[in-house]
């Protein structure tokens, strides 16, 4: 009863923020991301009777708290499959935990992956991504290659609410997504206390959810026709909507440092110069940007000379979640 599997983490590209189920996170709107294979996490589970309590490890620190999440989720497999036994669970990312890097995508999505398997669960990969949104919403796209849409749904119960493949990782070989790092430090408030926050009190999320079926229509469009221009001009006009939901609640929640703001200045700097290029971030201070191969080492060489940027990391369409052989323990 052991498995262990790896899962890329995503960035969307339409936001997915504000939930109209929070127990079974069923979300407001539909969101698109991209599936980056330079952003991953490992994660090995075993069931058995030899475990007395929930064992989990996350980049060699054992959990003590915050492990809400996961024990949940794992109560929710255990109950799938009809057994009580616990678990040890390893778990390694090659990138900062819970500092807006879609952390707990590829952690959940690689957890639904290897437990359900460890349990004897036979799931496809529409009910993978079921399972995966159940542990956080955006994992769900992170079962998926290439470019991802996860689509709201309006059934209570969630069945109509999963994730699948718009766009193969072999699609659009030349997009490219440059990951700066200007934080390692875990985010003051985690996403699902931001958009639930965000749901109750900012004026702006009406708002933002008019303008979402349009942006999806035209970010879809923009996938299928390799139209970079139009995918990373929605793209950052669509994050800079979720954040300004963000900092409208009450209290106001912004996510961004001095650095975050330097690096959005630049990349309207290289874009003036005719390098094309966009951002978007998530809940987190770390900007993502969006160009394409043939500008990636000048922009990453401007970038990286920024005060404040202490890494860079190249993303390309990844593949989707796997089993692996080698197991972590
Ligand atoms: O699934 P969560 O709880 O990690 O929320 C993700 C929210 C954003 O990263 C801000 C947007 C998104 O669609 O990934």
């Amino acid at each position: 009863m052991k498995a262990t599997a790896v899962a890329n983490a995503n960035i969307a590209l339409v936001k997915y923020w504000g939930k109209r189920n929070s127990e079974l996170i069923l979300p407001y709107n539909s969101s698109v991301s991209m599936t980056c294979d330079g952003l991953w996490t490992k994660t090995t589970v075993e069931f058995s009777p030899k475990y007395s309590k929930d064992e989990i490890t996350i980049n060699d620190e054992e959990l003590k708290k915050d492990e809400k999440d996961i024990l949940g989720h794992l109560d929710r497999i255990r109950k799938m499959a009809g057994i009580n036994y616990k678990a040890k669970i390893v778990s390694e990312s090659n990138f900062p935990v819970a500092a807006g890097l879609a952390s707990s995508a590829s952690g959940l999505a690689a957890l639904s992956l290897a437990a359900s398997v460890a349990v004897g669960l036979k799931l496809n990969e529409k009910q993978l991504t079921i399972l995966s949104r159940q542990g956080s919403g955006s994992a769900s796209r992170s079962i998926c290659e290439g470019f991802a849409i996860w689509y709201h749904g309006i059934k209570e119960d969630g069945t109509d609410s999963y994730a699948e493949c718009i766009a193969d990782k072999n699609h659009w070989p030349e997009f490219r997504m440059l990951t700066t790092i200007v934080t390692e430090k875990k985010k003051p408030v985690g996403s699902r206390t931001g958009m639930a926050q965000t749901v109750a009190t900012s004026p702006y999320y009406e708002g933002w959810l008019k303008t979402i079926e349009d942006d999806l229509k035209q970010m879809k469009e923009g996938i299928k026709n390799k139209d970079f221009e139009k995918v990373g001009s929605i793209a950052e006009h669509n994050c800079i909507k979720m954040h300004a939901t963000m900092m409208t609640t009450k209290p106001s929640i912004i996510y961004w440092i001095p650095a975050t703001v330097e690096i959005i200045h630049e990349v309207r700097r290289l874009r003036e110069e005719g390098i094309e290029c966009y951002f978007t971030m998530d809940a987190g201070p770390n900007v993502k940007i969006l160009c394409l191969e043939k500008d990636l080492d000048e922009i990453n060489e401007r970038i990286s000379k920024l005060e404040g940027v202490k890494k860079t990391i190249i993303c390309k369409p990844g593949e989707g979640a796997r089993l692996e052989e080698r197991h972590l323990f």
